[in-house]
């Protein structure tokens, strides 16, 4: 519970502290402002205040220069280093103080200061007298020890700073793993010297160095970030057969696939070049990542293969094996092996969950908190990452509701329920580029991260999102391009021409996810991401406001003529809007695919203006209008050029408002007849 009166706003921090109360006024943010340690310090620590100097210089524009003359306005107090490479359950939590006097961070490890560090950071907003920290005390620590991102690099290849930015705002709403999704079925994405052909074949030249990895790993380690390489085996491979189809289940020859789905080429479990080859490259790996942690992949084992080699169906019957998934079962535990000889406790996806499966796995659940439970029942650990898909582009409010410890996880006793370390989101790569990943992955995230590091109670989706949009903004100082790169792609599909119209339709659109997309073309890795969909947002802010609008006015509660004005300003934008964009689409491929949509905006923007003449001057609609509308609005629902229309929400919602008052007009009438 927090220590603040029950009504007080949160402060804008996400995700929310475990207690947190809030005074008025702050601590100036001007360019005398230093930060500095006074209890343990280390490089880490020091490298962690000179970007936090950095970052609230960018966030406010304030030059904060360090010079001579300063004055010490944040104090670190460190008690101990803490573990050097971050650790499961090791001690994230700190107290933070912030006062018009300054501003105190206590934490017993280095982490938790970081931790800390990141609140501060959140915390600043113009005040009175130019930028402050809002005066706060918090006493805060995660609720789960696991909190991560998967990246799968893959499907589309990432570059080093993309990875690298978005580490920095995983640190900035307090996420500690990241999981490098490094190989699948359409590229091996790590050099290795002991197998060279893995890169050399099987990714088109993208892939990281050795020296690219250990820096990566660093730059995570200084943020307080574990990071868990995934080699997704025996199945999702194909990138691995292309130069090594000797540990193929067939003969192959193997070649990069360019689509996605489940392949049929898989390693082959019962040959023990397989096991001496493995041992070899994780040997390698394992040297490579810190973490003891090692993920295996394991899902989506397509069998074919195994069933049409008279092999290795010969070597089932002999080891008494008598499906797949029991040969599966056995790959998995001399992988194993492999792993503990290499000090490395394994991490697979929910269908690695077999009989004989060494205690100390962890199981990551893509499939709910049934299969979560089980493994939990049966002594495993488990981290939750169904309901985290960040590539279905569901809106933020779904993953926030979305509880490691719902459903069946809820019925576990203590002992089982500790079992249960957290969760990952995960992005899947299909579809989107470096160019787009950020604006699908934040600030979505932040709401996951807040049901991952809050207390359970924190449930307030409205709360939620005024949240998530301040920190969204604060995202940017860290550097992920989610907002950044909004305007210029807008700007691209408009040619030069006058950007204004696409902008207008793309605030009111929002992306389809993975579900939508498949199916409307033919999608593979070397299709360009370039179009309108790539551009437009999982989830669009802007309708968010204007859907708090239309409620205020639906419900003649209108914040004064202002409100209901900037309500009709945007109605009439888009009633208008598609005669300002049909000449921008004229011979531009990129923007003739809005045609359809863009004029389903105007219908809409018309419709939102008569509801609110009707609503506000009390006059009834005439007979059957309402009905025709709400018909209309069913199939201005429906996906165009792969994005759909949120602008039909806040329309929605002022019919509902009609209907209501027509049922309730019509219910008087019938009772001023009944007399
Ligand atoms: C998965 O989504 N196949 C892990």
């Amino acid at each position: 519970m927090s220590l603040a009166a029950a009504h007080a706003a949160p402060p804008n921090l996400m995700p929310l502290p475990a207690k947190w109360s809030a005074a008025p006024g702050g601590l100036a943010i001007d360019s005398r402002f230093r930060a500095a340690a006074t209890g343990y310090t280390d490089a880490r620590l020091e490298h962690a205040l000179a970007r936090f100097v950095a970052r609230i210089s960018r966030q406010t524009g304030v030059a904060i220069t360090g010079a001579p003359g300063g004055r010490t306005a944040l104090t670190v107090e460190c008690r101990e280093r803490g573990p050097e490479y971050p650790t499961v359950g090791e001690d994230e939590a700190y107290r933070l103080d912030i006062s018009a006097d300054g501003a105190r961070l206590q934490a017993a490890t280095v982490t938790g200061a970081l931790r800390g560090l990141e609140t501060f950071a959140q915390s600043i907003a113009p005040g009175a007298e130019g930028f402050a920290a809002a005066a706060l005390h918090i006493e805060d620590r995660p609720r789960f020890p696991w909190r991560g991102l998967m990246l799968d690099v893959s499907r589309h290849w990432m570059p080093v700073e993309v990875v690298e930015r978005n580490l920095d705002a995983m640190a900035a709403v307090k996420l500690n793993v990241f999981h490098w999704h490094l190989s699948d079925d359409q590229g091996f994405r790590v050099e290795s010297t002991r197998h060279p052909r893995l890169q050399q074949f099987g990714s088109d030249g993208n892939f990281y160095t050795q020296a690219q990895i250990r820096g990566v790993v660093e730059y995570a380690r200084e943020r307080g970030i574990r990071v868990i390489p995934e080699f997704d085996m025996p199945g999702h491979a194909t990138s691995w057969l292309v130069g090594y189809p000797e540990v193929a289940s067939a003969p192959g020859p193997f070649r990069i696939e360019r689509a996605w789905g489940i392949f049929q080429p898989t390693l082959d479990p019962t040959r023990e070049e397989t096991y001496a080859f493995l041992d070899d490259f994780i040997g390698e790996m394992a040297a490579l990542f810190p973490d003891p942690y090692f993920h295996i992949g394991g899902d989506e084992v397509e069998e074919t293969e195994w069933k049409e080699s008279a092999a290795i169906q010969a070597f089932e019957r002999v080891h008494n094996l008598p499906d797949s998934r029991d040969l599966h079962g056995y790959f998995n535990r001399r992988l194993q092996e492999i792993l503990k000889k290499h000090g490395k406790t394994m991490i697979g996806w929910d269908e690695v969950l077999a009989p004989g499966l060494a205690p100390g796995t962890v199981i990551q659940s893509w499939r709910g908190q049934a299969s979560l439970a089980d493994a939990a029942r049966k002594g495993y650990r488990g981290i939750l990452s169904f309901g985290y898909y960040l590539d279905h582009l569901k809106p933020a409010s779904f993953h926030y509701a979305m509880d490691p410890l719902d459903g069946a996880a809820g019925q576990l006793d203590r002992e089982q329920t500790a079992r249960i370390l957290g969760g990952e989101a995960c992005m899947w790569s299909e579809y989107v580029s470096a160019e787009t990943l950020d604006s699908r992955i934040w600030p979505r995230l932040a709401a996951i991260a807040e049901r991952l590091w809050s207390p359970r109670e924190a449930t307030d989706v409205d709360s939620m999102y005024a949240r998530m949009t301040a920190v969204s903004r604060v995202l940017d100082a860290a550097g992920v391009r989610h907002r950044a790169n909004y305007a210029p792609m807008l700007e691209r599909l408009a040619g030069g021409g006058p950007v204004e119209a696409v902008r207008i339709l793309a605030d009111a659109s929002e992306a389809l996810g993975i579900e939508g997309r498949r199916g409307a073309r033919k999608y593979t890795s070397l299709v360009d991401l370039n179009r309108f969909v790539d551009a437009v947002r999982p989830e669009s802010e802007s309708i968010r406001t204007v859907e708090a609008a239309a409620a205020r006015v639906a419900a003649g509660q209108a914040a004064g003529p202002a409100d209901r004005a900037e309500l009709c300003v945007t109605l009439r934008a888009w009633a208008e809007n598609d005669a300002r964009l049909e000449p921008l689409a004229e011979g531009n491929a990129l923007l003739a695919e809005l045609r359809p949509i863009s004029r389903r905006l105007s219908a809409l923007g018309s419709m939102g203006l008569r509801a609110v003449e009707y609503l506000e001057s009390g006059q009834a609609a005439p007979e059957g209008w309402l009905e025709q509308q709400n018909q209309a609005l069913a199939a201005l629902e429906k996906p165009g050029a792969e994005v759909t229309l949120a602008a039909v929400r806040p329309v929605r919602l002022l019919l509902e408002a009609l209907t209501r008052r027509s049922q309730q007009t019509g219910a008087a009438q019938a009772m001023e007849k009944r007399r």
